[in-house]
């Protein structure tokens, strides 16, 4: 008899989605802490031919990873939509699928970039700080600060793939208007769409104002906007003619209004944090609220530390997806959890005649 499919997942991605392996007798080892294992823990599993690597983004997961599973490894499944941490290039060469989450995060974290924004433009943080800390002087008409609104404002969507458009569609609840760049991916439809939908709203009286939609250039998305926020992959300029590392460096905050906002829930190298820093603290933009760092967990001696920084930057802890339901729900078709389950399924269980080009979830079915 074939022994059982072997599987490590470097950390924990739900019980119930794992479950869903366990109940057909596969061989599941979770690594049981929350911090991420060491790189050579991977290479161990991975040379003693376990079948399935379940990943998060904290692993990085390149040549030496897959040369160490050549001809056992069957599958890496990626607990996440971003897989900047897995070399692509690698993965084709020994002919390896890997799978992500897309669309089963794509509300959560749109939602979670809509509310950081509010955040930190309306200075939530700052007013619960206050009164935690009995700091609350008395109501006043603008003392100790005030917050910028949100509604009725301009806001740039720097990609427009899920994610962007899933945050452009709450936009229009704002009464926002949405100026949309992408090099690489652009809806008209959506667009189109979106721009009838803000007509209706203005022709039945809704909103006393009109609102619009259109696709610029990135200078201009950059010049124009109340708010900036990131939806893009991360490129190095080795990957792509778009590369999207360091796409917000000095030329841009400089570009961006005094009074703007810049947020960031997509990955941490696209946004300059040195260049940033210097924006935050010469006034060349209004703040920030990111979600994602260059180097995560964010160091102890980052300048995004900096108290001099005061009421002008938010800061959070990569948690953009993290709603219990899109991150530990066993159904694919709603938790990344699940989802990351159903591509180690489809591999293990032929589903699709065992050809991942078939398989919905594998990413590079370009090798196969
Ligand atoms: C989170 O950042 C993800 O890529 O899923």
């Amino acid at each position: 008899m074939a022994s059982k499919p072997r599987i490590f997942a470097t950390a924990d991605v739900g019980k119930e989605p794992l479950d869903r392996l366990r109940n057909k007798g596969y061989d599941v080892e979770v690594y049981p802490s929350i911090e991420a294992p060491p790189k050579s823990l991977i290479i161990e599993k991975v040379k003693s031919g376990i079948d399935v690597l379940i990943t998060t983004l904290r692993d990085k997961i390149d040549e030496e990873v897959f040369s160490a599973g050549n001809g056992t490894l069957k599958i890496v499944a990626q607990d996440a939509v971003g897989f900047n941490n897995i070399d692509r290039a690698a993965a084709n060469k020994f002919k390896i699928p890997f799978s992500n989450t897309a669309d089963v995060l794509t509300d959560a974290t749109a939602e979670f970039a809509f509310f950081i924004m509010g955040c930190v433009a309306r200075k939530t943080y700052s007013s619960e700080r206050l009164v935690e800390e009995g700091k609350w002087p008395s109501w006043h008409p603008y003392e100790p600060f005030l917050g910028d609104e949100v509604t009725g404002r301009t806001v740039a969507v720097i990609g427009t793939g899920r994610i962007g458009k899933s945050f452009i569609k709450k936009a229009v609840g704002f009464d926002m208007n949405v100026l949309c760049y992408d090099p690489e991916y652009q809806d008209h439809n959506f667009v189109q769409s979106i721009q009838r939908l803000m007509d209706a709203r203005f022709a039945e009286k809704i909103v006393p104002k009109q609102q619009m939609i259109k696709y610029v250039t990135f200078d201009e998305a950059l010049r124009d906007a109340d708010f900036v926020t990131v939806h893009v992959p991360l490129l190095m300029p080795n990957e792509s003619k778009n590369p999207t590392y360091h796409l917000m460096s000095d030329a841009q905050y400089k570009l961006m209004k005094p009074t703007s906002y810049l947020i960031n829930t997509s990955r941490g190298p696209i946004v300059d944090e040195k260049a940033l820093y210097k924006a935050l603290i010469e006034g060349e933009i209004a703040g920030a609220a990111l979600d994602v760092f260059e180097v995560e967990p964010l160091p102890m001696d980052s300048p995004l530390r900096d108290p001099k920084l005061g009421l002008k930057l938010r800061k959070f802890h990569h948690f953009a997806s993290g709603a219990t339901q899109t991150r530990l729900s066993p159904d694919p078709n709603v938790g990344m959890g699940g989802r990351t389950v159903q591509a180690v399924l489809d591999m293990l269980e032929d589903t699709y005649g065992g050809d991942p080009k078939k398989m919905p979830y594998i990413v590079n079915k370009e090798a196969f």
